[in-house]
């Protein structure tokens, strides 16, 4: 299901998993640019609101369509209707995660879904907009994983196992498309305050939805191939991955 606000025509962005804080962030400054959305979700009320909200502000074109990541024999048929739409589709910022209990990582049909929602549909769309770009030789991806990919902890691994998995899925997309001129970005943000992270404990230098959206955004100005949001996540996880092993699993993290 498609509809649209506005009637101006630009580059156009299609935001995978568009009600996420972090992903609305980086709807509007997209917005901001002048950029045509597409926004996408499986909560059709809620894109409903952040496209008229979008399009009052900015005045882009936004259209909006449901969207499951976990529904993979959807995605083909999904992915047409977006170019069908907007065949100057310029990027795609893939948003979507699932961070789930990690006592499921004790029952894997729960773990599963946390898998299914993080990186197999998140695979099986992008490889859809990766063989699009690649045949019109240009356009860019945006990937958000996380740095919870970068090393596996018990607090939350299948998670973490997950997002690995994707960053090293978009590692190989990049090296892929690189001769294509199709640029593919690796985003890892820290903690950011969101319903994802909402009452956990054990946060700290928690980012606003606000700046890692429009540091996201920034990026495709610059050369990085892997961003981490803040910056300085980069160096904690830097020390976080050089914690000898036998040291790293006693610890409580
Ligand atoms: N918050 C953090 O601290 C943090 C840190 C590192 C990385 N990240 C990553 O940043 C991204 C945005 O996170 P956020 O904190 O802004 O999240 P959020 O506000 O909790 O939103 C999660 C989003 O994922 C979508 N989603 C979940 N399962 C889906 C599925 N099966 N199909 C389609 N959409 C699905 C939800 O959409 P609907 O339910 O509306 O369909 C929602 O838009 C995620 O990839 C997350 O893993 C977040």
């Amino acid at each position: 299901m498609e509809k649209k606000k506005g009637s101006s025509m630009t580059e156009a962005v299609l935001i995978l998993g568009a009600t996420s804080a972090i992903a609305r962030a980086t709807a509007v400054a997209f917005a901001a640019r002048g950029n045509t959305l597409y926004l996408a979700s499986r909560d059709e009320d809620e894109l409903r609101r952040i496209a008229a909200d979008i399009y009052l502000r900015y005045g882009v074109n936004v259209y909006y369509g449901l969207f499951d990541a976990a529904a993979t024999d959807t995605h083909e048929k999904f992915f047409k209707s977006v170019v069908a739409i907007m065949p100057d589709l310029s990027g795609v910022v893939l948003a979507f995660g699932y961070l789930g209990d990690q006592h499921a990582a004790r029952d894997f049909s729960a773990g599963a879904k946390i898998i299914a929602a993080n990186f197999t549909g998140a695979a099986s769309i992008l490889s859809l907009c990766a063989n699009h770009f690649e045949a019109l030789q240009r356009g860019f991806i945006i990937g958000i994983s996380s740095v919870a990919g970068d090393r596996g902890r018990q607090s939350n691994y299948m998670y973490g196992a997950a997002k690995g998995a994707l960053s090293l899925y978009l590692q190989g997309l990049r090296n892929r498309l690189y001769s294509s001129g199709v640029r593919v970005i690796t985003v890892k943000p820290g903690f950011v305050d969101t319903a994802m992270t909402y009452g956990l404990p054990g946060l700290f230098l928690v980012a606003s939805p606000q700046n890692i959206g429009e540091r996201i955004v920034r990026s495709l100005d610059k050369s990085a191939d892997v961003v981490y949001l803040p910056w300085f996540w980069r160096y904690i996880m830097l020390i976080i991955k050089h914690i000898p092993e036998p040291i790293f699993k006693r610890m409580k993290l």
